[in-house]
C-alpha cells in the first residue's frame, strides 16, 4: 500500500486537476470524482467519476467512509455550492482536507479553516484567518490579519493587502487589488483586474480602476 490517504473530490474540472497535481505532495492518493455534469471525464485515468447525487450515494453504501477525506473542486464565484456540498460530505462522515501546496507559504500563526485550497505560490501571511472551503488561488496574496468567512475564494494573482474582511462566499477576481481595511460584502464579486478602494456590499458586482458597482444585476442574498 501507498501509505497515501485515500481522498474523494466533488468535481472534475479546471479547480479538481490543479488539486489532483499536488495529491500526493499533500500526503492523499484520489479514490474518486464526483460531478453532477453527466458528460464529465475523471481527471485522473483509472480513478472512476461518478455522477450526481445518486452517484455520490451509491458509492458511499461501498465505502469504509471512517478513512476517505474530502475536498470540493467547485471554484469561480460558486462559493456557496462550494460550501453546499462541504456540508453534504462532511454530513456523510467524510474528513474535510485543507490541502497547501508544497510552494505555498502559510505563517505559523495564520488559521486555515478546514476545506481551505491554497494553490501554486499563494501567500498566506500572519495572522490570517481563512474560514472553511476558501480557496487561495495561484500566487494570490491574503496579508496580514485578513479576515475571510466560509467560501471566499480569492482569485490567480489577487492582492488582499493587510486587514481586509471578506464576507462568505465572495470572490475576488484574478489580479484584483483590495486596499488596506476595506470591507467587503457576503457574495459579491470584484472583477479581475479591479483595485478597490472602498468597501464593497454584500452582493455587489465591482470591476474596474478604482472599482465601481457595475450594472450586472446583484447576486442572490443581496
Ligand atoms: C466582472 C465579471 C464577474 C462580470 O461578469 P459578467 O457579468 O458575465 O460580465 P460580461 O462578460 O457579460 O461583461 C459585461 C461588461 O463588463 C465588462 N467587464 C467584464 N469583466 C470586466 C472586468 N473584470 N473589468 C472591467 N470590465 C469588465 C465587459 O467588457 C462588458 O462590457 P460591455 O457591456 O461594455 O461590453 C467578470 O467579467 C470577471 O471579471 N470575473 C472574474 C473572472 C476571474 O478572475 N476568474 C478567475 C478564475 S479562477
Amino acid at each position: 500500500m501507498s501509505g497515501l490517504t485515500p481522498i474523494v473530490v466533488w468535481g472534475s474540472k479546471g479547480q479538481a486537476k490543479v488539486l489532483a497535481e499536488f495529491f500526493d505532495a499533500s500526503g492523499f492518493r484520489a479514490a474518486a470524482f464526483f460531478d453532477n455534469d453527466p458528460d464529465a471525464v475523471s481527471p485522473i485515468d483509472g480513478v472512476p467519476i461518478h455522477i450526481g447525487a445518486p452517484g455520490f450515494e451509491r458509492w458511499l453504501r461501498a465505502a469504509d467512509r471512517s478513512t476517505v477525506s474530502f475536498v470540493v473542486a467547485v471554484g469561480g464565484d460558486r462559493g456557496r455550492e462550494r460550501l453546499e456540498i462541504y456540508e453534504l460530505l462532511a454530513g456523510a462522515g467524510l474528513a474535510p482536507a485543507t490541502l497547501v501546496h508544497p510552494t505555498a507559504f502559510v505563517a505559523r500563526d495564520a488559521l486555515l479553516g478546514t476545506g481551505s485550497q491554497i494553490l501554486v505560490r499563494a501567500c498566506v501571511c500572519t495572522r490570517a484567518v481563512l474560514g472553511r472551503a476558501c480557496i487561495v488561488n495561484t500566487a494570490a496574496t491574503v496579508d496580514h490579519e485578513c479576515e475571510l468567512g466560509d467560501g471566499v475564494h480569492i482569485g490567480p494573482g489577487a492582492t488582499l493587502a493587510g486587514c481586509v474582511r471578506v464576507g462568505e462566499a465572495a470572490f475576488i477576481g484574478a489580479g484584483a487589488v483590495v486596499l488596506p481595511r476595506i470591507r467587503i460584502g457576503a457574495d459579491a464579486v470584484v472583477g479581475a483586474g479591479a483595485v478597490v478602494t472602498r468597501d464593497v456590499e454584500s452582493g455587489w458586482v465591482v470591476t474596474g480602476v478604482p472599482a465601481v458597482r457595475t450594472a450586472r444585476a446583484a447576486r442572490s442574498g443581496a
